[in-house]
């Protein structure tokens, strides 16, 4: 059945909400300025500033720094002390209730990662319409930094505060194993800048972890990370595609957090996990919560998810041929199927509450 009209909105519903959704767009953009430039940092650490005391303390120019001041003030996310003052002495501070917003690398509220995101998505703009016409893909790395940093630290506090906590004591029988003598063994599949490798590492502090990632860059950054974490010693990262049938090794647990739906070819990374944990192993992977099936209108998380399907996973996903082509709405059914073609006889759903993620532990 057709969507009903009376679910559409009039025309003039439309051009508001396109109308807040550039202002939000610009917010955003205005947000990856102050996390990029360091701005908030320097407010947060120095206070309140005038433009040219943040630039001074940030070696960026006066000019812009004035503009983006007033236009942070504007949008009220900054708090401006004086603003009936000659523009050279007003001073602009950042309430300390939004530091764990803009600054808190560690905050479950962090949203700077968000404006990161949405600078990446935007990087590769003419690959992608290109993408759109020729059903080529677009490679991760060509996403850059912005992209990658901003899943990274997007993903970096639930992995900081919920992983070992949560998630895997949601499996006591795992939870006692990675505890046990001998060490166990860690698989993270697909781990990017290695924050989930590191907060395993780091909450159980005996067993060993190997990362695997296709993304050289990536990697490099995931060893800086661990080295600056201290866990290099028993964290290890290999750029390798982790589909590749020669992957070898026997782990406690092989686990994959938020990229099955980014893979081209996930039925041989699933297959690769199941391998890896052996007849002993546990195999768990986190990916995104979207409904059981489309609907139209969908909610915000399905909203969300779409529209990093069409700027980014997707697109990601079909770089290398033959793809399958998923896309970041990774529907349960999917998941299951993807399972039983790698060879599991068990898909269970664990009952762990996330507005984002489902885990699923999966049975040999
Ligand atoms: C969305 S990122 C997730 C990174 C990390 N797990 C996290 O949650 O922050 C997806 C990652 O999967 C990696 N990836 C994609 N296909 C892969 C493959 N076949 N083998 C290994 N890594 C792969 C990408 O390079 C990227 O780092």
């Amino acid at each position: 059945m057709a969507t009903p009209d009376s679910l559409m909105g009039s025309p003039d519903d439309l051009v508001e909400r396109l109308f807040a959704a550039t202002l939000g767009a610009m917010d955003l953009f205005s947000v990856y300025l102050g996390d990029r430039l360091g701005y908030y940092r320097a407010l947060a650490e120095g206070g309140a500033a005038t433009s040219a005391e943040l630039a001074q303390r940030t070696g960026t120019a006066e000019r812009y720094a004035r503009e983006w001041l007033e236009q942070q003030a504007t949008t009220s996310i900054l708090r401006c002390e004086n603003p009936e003052a000659e523009m050279s002495v007003r001073r602009f501070q950042l309430p300390v209730a939004y530091e764990a917003v803009l600054i808190d690398p560690d905050s479950l509220t962090a949203m700077a990662p968000s404006a990161l995101v949405f600078a990446g998505c935007v990087k590769p703009l003419p690959q992608l319409l290109e993408a759109f016409r020729t059903g080529a893909g677009v490679p991760y790395e060509d996403y850059g930094a912005d992209m990658h940093e901003g899943i990274a630290a997007f993903n970096r506090p639930g992995f900081v505060h919920l992983l070992t906590q949560v998630w895997l004591s949601a499996m006591p029988d795992v939870h006692a194993r990675l505890q046990a003598d001998p060490p166990a063994r860690v698989a993270d599949i697909g781990m990017g800048l290695g924050w989930s490798s590191i907060a395993i590492a780091k909450g159980y502090p005996n067993l060993q972890v190997d990362g695997y990632d296709l993304d050289e860059a990536s990697v490099a950054a995931a060893r800086a990370n661990a080295e600056a974490a201290g866990v290099d010693d028993r964290v290890t990262f290999h750029c390798r595609d982790a589909g590749d049938s020669d992957l070898v090794g026997l782990y406690d647990l092989a686990l994959a957090f938020e990229c099955i739906h980014d893979m081209s070819n996930p039925v041989a990374v699933l297959g690769s996990m199941r391998r890896l944990a052996g007849d002993s192993g546990a195999v768990l992977v986190a990916d995104e919560k979207v409904a059981d099936r489309f609907t139209a209108p969908g909610d915000e998380v399905e909203r969300f998810m779409y529209g990093f399907s069409i700027l980014h996973c997707l697109p990601v996903g079909m770089a290398d041929k033959p793809s399958v082509g998923t896309g970041t709405v990774i529907r349960e059914s999917t998941m299951r199927r993807y399972a039983v073609e790698a060879g599991f006889h068990e898909t269970e759903v664990l009952p762990i509450e996330h507005d984002f993620l489902r885990f699923y532990r999966l049975h040999s």
